[in-house]
């Protein structure tokens, strides 16, 4: 009888740290064994020649989340991951968001509802906390935190999500009690809506104007001032979807203060710039309305930069997946819109990894520890998933991807979300996942392998970061 239920041979195994030829071993889901000529497993796959890292680890996505009517996100826990795992994500964490009103606890327990018996791999659920009541901060934080939700997400931006200052330090507060991790977008509310009451009144409503309406500094002054509130509170936070270099240099200065401040980006800030918003008044641009909006190419280097030389541990789609046709995606009243009603967010569960190691590892801009690091690694230790998840290590998850190197064109018709678009349409990619495997079951191998309901809610832990050093 073998001991393996799968070996992969011949893998070029790649981790955060380290590059090295072996055999996996994988029993009951988990990697058993790691070593050179292992015993035959009841399956076996040859992975001769082919790079085999760390299943994704999406840390910012949203799916089938609760939306102001019409809008709806196209993509929910079963197409959601779905195309995950198509693109070589083996772990998503979406949002479990409180609505203003609502109980946090009523918000993950609909949540939970939502994912049940639809998901293909594992899933875990940072909170959105829109309403920090005393009850909120009292009971049910706390009490959620210690049930494995150690993250949560706060707004400076949008009327239904937005919290004030006060709101803030109290909700940090509670972080710093229990643990936890704040995720912070950070954007100046009442400058974008001063900016956009003008452009409004000039006539200036086409989706291109969206960018003009979030320049860089909102983005500076908020990241500044949630930098200062969590200074205030000692406590680390985690800044969402930076998207260039004047957001970039306030965390630097942070850091280079001893503060514990994190940072995530994603493929929109590497990838686009504000003219995929349309450099005329065509509809189109909508397709790109997300916040921050992306920037130019100087920036886009930048973000190259900050992901090289460890500015940021998170590398996230921030999948917000609207159908561009649709008046419940990107058109609530056809093309006669104002950008403010356009959604925010862009669909990309599918396409960050392939992108990252195909215009960064084999473009020859980052190393593929750096790329396991930043998709994998970097968020399963800041969302407190590790080394279950995130790593090539015997004891952790059997969630691996086997790399395919072979040029061609991105077309969304080949992805797997719901979505009528992508992006990156017309790319030219050298790589792309050729088999995924989700707890030792291949979910992907150029079909799709639906198993709905065996991705598992994950409990998390507390992050595990490493301190930033202190200045002297
Ligand atoms: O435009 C974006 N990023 N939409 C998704 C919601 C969010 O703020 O992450
Ligand atoms: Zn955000
Ligand atoms: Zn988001």
């Amino acid at each position: 009888m073998s001991d393996f239920d799968l070996v992969i041979r011949n893998a070029r195994a790649v981790t955060a740290s380290d590059s090295f030829d072996c055999d996996i071993g994988i029993r009951a889901g988990r990697i058993a064994q790691l070593g050179l000529d292992l015993a035959a497993g009841k399956r076996e796959i040859d992975a001769a020649g082919r790079t085999v890292t760390p299943g994704g680890v999406d840390a910012h996505c949203h799916l089938d989340q609760p939306m102001p009517p019409p809008t709806r996100t196209a993509d929910d826990f079963d197409t959601g991951t779905r195309s995950a795992a198509c693109g070589g994500t083996t772990t998503v964490i979406p949002f479990a968001a409180q609505q203003k009103g609502q109980s946090l606890r009523a918000a993950v327990e609909d949540y939970r509802a939502r994912a049940a018996g639809k998901a293909h791999i594992d899933y875990a659920f940072h909170l959105i906390v829109s309403d920090p009541t005393p009850t909120v901060l009292q009971e049910e934080l706390p009490a959620l935190i210690r049930e494995g939700f150690t993250s949560f997400k706060i707004y400076m931006t949008y009327d239904d999500m937005k919290l004030d200052d006060g709101q803030i330090l109290d909700v940090l507060d509670v972080a710093r009690q229990h643990g936890a991790l704040a995720m912070v977008h950070a954007e100046n509310a009442d400058c974008i809506e001063w900016l956009t009451r003008r452009l409004e009144a000039a006539g200036r409503t086409a989706p291109r104007f969206h960018a003009h309406a979030r320049p860089m500094l909102v983005e500076r002054e908020a990241t500044h001032r949630a930098i200062a509130l969590a200074e205030l509170v000692d406590v680390p936070i985690l800044i969402v979807h930076v998207s260039g270099r004047e957001a970039v240099e306030q965390i630097r200065w942070a850091r280079a203060h001893g503060l514990n401040i994190f940072a995530e980006t994603c493929p929109q800030y590497l990838f686009l710039t504000a003219e995929d918003l349309g450099i005329d008044d065509s509809y189109k641009g909508a397709k790109c309305v997300c916040s921050p909006p992306p920037r130019d190419r100087a920036n886009q280097q930048v973000i190259w930069d900050g992901l090289n030389d460890g500015l940021f541990t998170v590398f996230s789609s921030d999948h917000a997946p609207f159908k561009f046709d649709a008046p419940e995606g990107k058109k609530p009243n056809g093309e006669e819109v104002s950008f403010r009603h356009i959604p925010n967010g862009i669909p990309g569960l599918e396409t960050r990894m392939a992108l990252l190691w195909s215009e960064g590892v084999l473009a020859g801009r980052m190393t593929p520890h750096r790329f396991v690091e930043l998709t994998a690694t970097g968020p399963a230790k800041a969302y407190g998933l590790h080394p279950r998840k995130g790593t090539i290590a015997i004891g952790a998850d059997a969630d691996l991807v086997i790399w395919d190197e072979r040029e061609f064109v991105l077309r969304n018709e080949q992805l797997h979300h719901e979505v009528d678009y992508t992006p990156y349409e017309g790319m030219r990619l050298k790589a792309w996942p050729g088999i995924t495997l989700s707890r030792g079951e291949v979910v992907w191998d150029g079909q799709f392998h639906a198993r709905p309901g065996e991705g598992q809610l994950l409990a998390c832990g507390k992050p595990s970061l490493l301190p930033q050093r202190r200045a002297d």
